[in-house]
């Protein structure tokens, strides 16, 4: 297959970590017989230094004609007290894509079990994904201030197109994964929720293979640390996606491990690691390129449908850490510490 990627490496670790998913990639072509044309375009601090705006239009026009987008990390202190900030690239990629779906896969890697907060046996079968909405609800809400600036208003609004999309979404993920899918809302108080529900309900009868469960966000965080392995695919609202999966992401223990996702109904999807452009360690090939690889896998998975190739790329991450090789982030008593390119040799290897 021939497909056309985006590729915004930014800022601090991000070039570091894209440089290892290209590698990766180039691998894929070789192994599957795929061509990946590779455009490289700036954004965040690099973009302001080169152009003055952190999201330049030929970069946006770079995306909106490619079939993916990989993105590194913006930001920095070089970039602190500017007027313009490396963050606005971001913000307004995501708006201008008009992706209102973002996946966040939450995998206890075999292995990692000495880095996560909670007792290996709680995190053995963890393979859970993350549907949230990520365009709608109250972050987007007109903050209103009443009686002069004594009171504070944020609408929790939602259109019911906004939720099908999203729903969508979820039950075509869940169809492909295990068929269990988890709705979270808070139907008891919230009328927003009720349509939420209704919304869920009606959508399950297009997809009889996959079995619905509604759980209240408040059960919901709690059984996240309870008993994190009764989940597959969760689908919520913005700001309780938000919240809940960074709860659940403290389950594999390093946020260099964590990778993204965030789609639209037609138009490419924008993949990227959860970390941000780690400035203290930037530039010291000292960087976890995981999170970054296995966006690129996302990638591949949810733009591409090469979902054997993702497989690939998800199995050698697994037996890069069985082997304990382990950046500094995931140290383990029993190996020592690889650099970036040493990772990422590893994974080619295999
Ligand atoms: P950060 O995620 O960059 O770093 C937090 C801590 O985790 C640091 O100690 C860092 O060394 C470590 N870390 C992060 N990724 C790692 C990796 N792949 N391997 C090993 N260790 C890793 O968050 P921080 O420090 O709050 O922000 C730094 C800059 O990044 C800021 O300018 C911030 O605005 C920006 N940022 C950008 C994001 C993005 O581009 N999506 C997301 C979050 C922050
Ligand atoms: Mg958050």
């Amino acid at each position: 297959m021939e497909k056309t990627i985006t590729v915004l490496p930014g800022d601090g670790i991000g070039p570091e970590v894209m440089k290892g998913a290209l590698r990766v990639l180039k691998a894929v072509e070789a192994r599957y017989g795929h061509q990946f044309n590779v455009t490289e375009m700036p954004i965040g601090g690099k973009a302001i230094d080169e152009t003055g705006l952190p999201l330049p239009s030929e970069t946006l026009e770079q995306c909106k004609k490619s079939d993916a987008v990989l993105l590194g990390a913006v930001g920095g202190p070089k970039w602190d007290g500017m007027e313009k900030r490396p963050e606005q690239g971001l913000l307004q990629i995501r708006k201008d894509l008009n992706v209102f779906a973002n996946l966040r896969p939450v995998k206890a890697f075999a292995s990692l079990g000495d880095i996560s907060p909670l007792k290996p046996e709680l995190i053995e079968n963890v393979d859970l994904i993350f549907v949230r909405e990520l365009t709608g609800g109250l972050y987007f809400a007109q903050p209103k201030r009443r009686t002069g600036n004594e009171e504070a208003v944020d609408t929790l609004y939602y259109h019911r197109n906004e939720i099908e999309r999203v729903v969508k979404k979820a039950f075509e993920i869940a169809a492909s994964r295990s068929g269990k899918l988890t709705s979270v809302d808070k139907a008891n108080v919230l009328e927003s929720s009720k349509l939420w529900r209704e919304v869920v309900n009606e959508m399950a009868k297009s997809f009889p293979e996959v079995k619905v469960e509604h759980m209240l966000v408040d059960n919901a965080a709690m059984q996240l640390v309870r008993n994190p392995g009764q989940f597959d695919v969760i689908v919520t609202e913005n700001m309780f996606g938000d919240i809940l999966s960074d709860e659940a992401s403290m389950i594999t223990g390093s946020l260099g491990m964590l990778a993204s996702a965030s789609v639209s109904e037609e138009g490419p999807g924008l993949y990227e690691p959860v970390h941000g452009s780690a400035p203290d360690i930037a530039g010291k090939n000292a960087a976890n390129p995981l999170g970054m690889v296995l966006s690129t896998a996302m990638m591949l998975r949810h733009s591409f449908h090469m979902n054997d190739e993702a497989d690939a790329i998800e199995m050698a991450v697994q037996e890069v850490l069985n082997a304990n090789y382990r950046t500094s982030d995931i140290e383990s008593k029993k190996g020592r510490i690889s650099t970036t390119d040493e990772m990422v040799d590893q994974l080619i290897y295999r």
